[in-house]
């Protein structure tokens, strides 16, 4: 029925209306269908998610993990392979016999194993797309899995624990955010919000320098430090300091160790943008998905050579953070031990630390991080900030550097925008750029300040908190929501979270996928064939996807056209 108006526009569908139920809507044209949920099993030795006590201890790290977020697809001798993270578990439902509470170790572990990362292979047959179970390049990646530390923090004491006193060794990656591909087809996978994890079961221990930073406090998220004592910081101070990184991970080779890649610093990592500079080092660009924290990108000093060595590629480089101009010009600042006053290794540690000490512009929580393809220019999503304005401290507890600036100019930003810089002479290398806002989503029907948006926000494409997002190969760019779906007030008109698709060249921005209530849209990879969009639902509020009565479970969920035409 789209076939005409596609005709005229950069975008392949016809746009969607809001919605408020809990189910997902895609154009006319277009099916969904679930591929992978959680509780799934990835081996058929594990058992599937129980409604009434969730999953096992024994099954947790041979199941579909909680949470879906960043993912990547690769093709493997072949076979279609998704690396996926699952960032973090909802106690409730995994443990619902006791309404979530976590009262021993096996509930601990429960949890830690239902976290982590999935790579696995999937297949479509005649009932569309599904897990390959028991594929031997199925693994389960969780909170205990062995891996290596590398770059400059490695062996340094404040990395060094009772259990790995060389300070190379740690178990296990957690709230894996959003996700990235490096252009040797490994997966990079980004730690978020792992400062939740850690709590002390000593009233009277005196946090370390650098913890308040990073947000560690005293009590934990979900209780592990009573039952795990790697998580007890007053038995294991330097526990917190071995997470905050970038984690490699071959999906070809399972039984590979994953890196945990130090240069890359350590912040709340969001995702993980790769790109070659013309010359062939590797860029990386990150965000620091924190009120008033920055933006950043690492340079490789090496270059990358197809089929050539690549192990140093992520651990010899240099890392910058931006600085924006208020003349839309903008600098990525070296973080160095001349421009911080810090040792190399501090650097990767107390990343955070050393972006301050260069003056980086404070932003509104970078998210995710998106090149483009088909032209020399990155784009970051800057969620929201309640705390930006003159009344609020940032991060750093500095009320001066909240202020809004100029790529970040509203106080109490409810609604979000994504910026995009242009780099000198098309090189990502370079360390000078041009910048604009490609959208300030607002709501030109409530205001008519700047809270309306820009000029591309109109009454037909309501959104707001910009989050996860990816270009297609043909440089669209797809544009995930997480953020206030109460469809009142300021956010009347914007509906469940969803996915619009953004034209980078006119602006243009349009609605192509509804998620159910209650949930946020993340993660998005193709088919080798592109023929399928792999969407990811996180959170949504029950019956998604399996009907009343029955668990809310986060899924991946294919999006095909009808006439099997590429959809990206
Ligand atoms: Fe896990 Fe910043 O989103
Ligand atoms: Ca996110
Ligand atoms: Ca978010
Ligand atoms: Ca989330």
């Amino acid at each position: 029925s789209s076939a005409q108006a596609q005709a005229t526009s950069r975008f392949g569908f016809t746009p969607i209306p809001i919605a408020t139920d809990s189910t997902i809507h895609v154009p006319d044209g277009y099916t969904w269908y679930p591929v992978a949920k959680w509780g799934e099993p990835l081996f058929s030795d594990a058992e599937p998610l129980d409604q009434a006590t969730g999953v096992s201890v024994a099954s947790a790290d041979r199941v579909f993990g909680e949470n879906t977020d960043g993912m990547e697809a690769f093709v493997v001798d072949g076979r279609q392979v998704i690396a996926v993270n699952h960032e973090y578990v909802n106690p409730g439902i995994n443990l619902p016999h006791q309404d979530g509470e976590v009262i021993n170790a096996d509930d601990v572990l429960t949890l830690q194993n239902m976290q982590g990362v999935t790579v696995m292979e999937v297949a479509e047959g005649d009932n569309g797309w599904g897990i390959v179970v028991d594929s031997d390049l199925n693994r389960r990646i969780t909170q205990n899995t062995p891996m290596a530390i590398t770059g400059p923090a490695a062996g340094h004491p404040l990395l060094q624990t009772a259990a790995d006193p060389a300070g190379t060794t740690v178990l296990g990656t957690m709230n894996n955010c959003g996700a990235g591909k490096t252009p040797w087809g490994t997966y990079l996978t980004c730690e978020e919000n792992f400062n939740g994890y850690f709590g002390s079961t000593d009233a009277d221990f005196a946090a370390p320098d650098g913890y308040a930073r990073y947000g560690i406090g005293a009590e934990s998220r979900y209780n592990y430090e009573k039952f795990d004592a790697r998580f007890d910081t007053s038995a294991n101070p330097n526990e917190p300091h071995r997470f905050g990184y970038i984690v490699e991970i071959d999906p070809a080779d399972p039984s590979s160790t994953p890196i945990k890649h130090t240069a890359l610093g350590r912040f709340k990592h969001e995702n993980a943008a790769a790109v070659l500079a013309p010359d062939g080092r590797v860029v990386v660009y990150m965000g620091d998905d924190e009120r008033g924290e920055f933006m950043y990108k690492y340079v490789s000093n090496g270059v990358y050579t197809p089929g050539g060595p690549t192990s140093e590629l992520l651990d010899d480089g240099q890392l910058y953070a931006a600085k924006f101009n208020t003349d839309a010009t903008g600098e990525w600042v070296a973080l160095t031990p001349e421009s911080t006053g810090m040792e190399a290794a501090e650097i990767a540690i107390f990343t955070r630390m050393a972006a301050s000490a260069v003056g980086a512009t404070t932003m509104d929580r970078p998210e995710w991080v998106a090149v483009n393809p088909v032209a020399v220019e990155g784009y970051c999503a800057l969620t929201n900030n309640s705390r930006r304005g003159p009344d609020f401290a940032n991060a750093g507890g500095d009320p001066a550097v909240a202020v809004p600036n100029s790529p970040n100019p509203r106080d109490a930003n409810r609604y979000g925008q994504i910026v995009r810089w242009w780099p000198a002479d098309d090189d990502h290398a370079a360390t000078t750029f041009t910048w604009d806002l490609y959208v300030m989503a607002g709501n030109p029907t409530v205001h008519d300040d700047l809270n309306k948006g820009s000029a591309n926000v109109n009454a037909g494409n309501l959104f707001n908190s910009p989050d996860g997002m990816m270009f297609d190969s043909t440089g669209l760019l797809w544009i995930q929501t997480d953020g206030d779906d109460s469809n009142e007030e300021g956010f009347a008109g914007m509906g469940n979270n969803q996915m619009l698709a953004g034209d980078p060249v006119t602006g243009q921005i349009e609605r192509f996928l509804t998620g159910p209530n209650g949930s946020e849209v993340t993660g998005l990879t193709w088919s080798a064939d592109k023929r399928t969009m792999f969407v990811g639902i996180q959170h949504p509020d029950a019956p998604f996807p399996d009907g009343e009565g029955l668990l809310a479970r986060s899924s991946i969920v294919a999006v095909k056209r009808d006439d099997n035409q590429p959809v990206g």
